[in-house]
């Protein structure tokens, strides 16, 4: 008997081993590309944007996920608001994706206006009894949790966004990034899978030998594994990363900055982590010298050796010091495709090339999403061979991969998967 597309995808999730990469239908699979945007992407939260999208009264940035759409934008009131980019009259698309600025919204197709609000208040030939107010902009459930915005499509958002956002609030509260501009916004699609962008990107296994302007600033998080599964030399390793981490976090809590690592994966239904990790060299950010990009620092900061306050999510990580914050969401384009948009943020007030250099700011990252995008392809072909067989995660730098992994699976069993 034939499977239905969604016994495929149960069958495969099934088959997924515990500390080891998923089965290759799942990061090839059309059907396993649309049960992820049915669970992941339309019932999850997801980071879209970032408040500085939307700087001023009437701007407005739409955001395709998927072959879903929404509009985010700041109404006359100055409040960051957001509606499914969808018509109420037949459905049309209202605004394309990307930034522009209006009074109203306006349908291209038979001029329905909306406020920006999202009151409907013009349909024309709707005849006199027409109710108006049946008919205004869907709200789509929105938190901006220091300054980035998360969106669940779903009418029933998962609660647990809370928990994120008061771990998040004190420690981003700072750096103000509301306050901030898009410095640099890049596009790059990457030739994989969205969970092997998402899996490449909870390692840095990969980094020494393929980051070299990554490396300069990076050290590596400090991960919570277990020491008795590890061997001598990485015991070793990891008892002094340990120890740095420890006297480092602890001197950054005294001087009242939360650092220790937070974590929320497995079992939970919002996925993140969150840590203050540590600026190796010069100390002080992702650049390529590892000092401060911009002149202007971020919010109330007066320090700029206050590490990088590193923060994953279900489709996003992001890096926040004391200059500037690198922004990074993805949006899966097939099963076989990914959009990584990254938005590097200084302070409103700055000024390029009086307090910052476009170079210097962006380099570090530009090079390493390009070299990321390399690694994703070259994953992603090797689980389209018939050669493929899920691998094992390492239990010291890839334990990060299999809570992913074990938390994406338990995600699709929790909905009918
Ligand atoms: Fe928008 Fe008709 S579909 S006005
Ligand atoms: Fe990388």
């Amino acid at each position: 008997m034939l499977q239905s597309p969604k016994d495929e995808v149960s069958a495969l999730l099934r088959a997924r081993q515990t500390g080891h990469s998923l089965p290759a239908g799942l990061y090839t699979r059309p059907e396993a590309y649309e049960a992820d945007l049915d669970v992941i992407f339309h019932r999850h939260w997801i980071a879209v944007a970032v408040e500085a999208d939307v700087p001023e009264e009437g701007d407005v940035y739409g955001v395709d996920i998927g072959r879903s759409s929404i509009v985010i934008l700041r109404d006359d009131a100055g409040t960051v608001r957001a509606f499914h980019n969808v018509c109420s009259h037949r459905g049309a698309k209202l605004v394309d994706a990307g930034h522009s600025t209006i009074g109203k919204l306006v349908c291209p197709y038979h001029q329905w206006i909306y406020e920006l609000d999202g009151e409907l208040i013009e349909a024309p030939h709707m005849g006199k009894d027409f109710r108006y107010d049946l008919h205004h902009l869907r709200p789509v459930n929105m938190r901006s949790i220091g300054g980035i915005l998360y969106v669940c499509l779903a009418d029933e958002a998962p609660s647990d966004i809370e928990t994120l956002a008061e771990i998040m609030a004190p420690r981003l509260a700072p750096y103000d990034l509301a306050n901030t501009k898009v410095a640099y916004e890049s596009e790059l699609v990457e030739e994989g899978n969205w969970k092997l962008t998402m899996e490449n990107n909870r390692e840095c296994y990969h980094c020494a030998s393929n980051h070299p302007e990554l490396c300069v600033s990076f050290i590596d998080l400090d991960f919570g594994f277990d020491p008795d599964q590890l061997s001598d030399e990485d015991r070793e390793e990891a008892a002094t990363h340990g120890k740095m981490y420890e006297e480092r976090t602890n001197a950054w809590e005294r001087d009242g900055y939360p650092s220790r690592a937070i974590e929320h994966t497995v079992g939970k239904e919002t996925n993140f982590r969150t840590q203050r990790l540590i600026i190796a060299g010069a100390g002080e950010s992702q650049t390529p010298d590892a000092l401060a990009a911009s002149k202007k620092l971020l919010g109330t900061m007066t320090r700029k050796d206050t590490g990088d306050i590193h923060l994953w999510g279900n489709n996003s990580w992001n890096h926040v010091m004391a200059d500037h914050a690198v922004i990074f969401t993805i949006f899966p384009l097939s099963a076989d495709q990914t959009l990584v948009r990254t938005k590097w943020l200084v302070h409103k007030d700055a000024v390029e090339s009086v307090d910052y250099d476009l170079e210097h700011l962006t380099s570090v990252w530009k090079a390493t999403n390009a070299q990321d995008a390399a690694l994703v392809a070259r994953a992603h072909a090797g689980a389209h061979s018939v050669g493929y067989r899920p691998g094992p995660y390492s239990k010291f730098t890839e334990g990060a991969l299999d809570d992913f992994s074990t938390w994406y699976v338990e995600r699709m069993n929790a909905h009918g998967y």
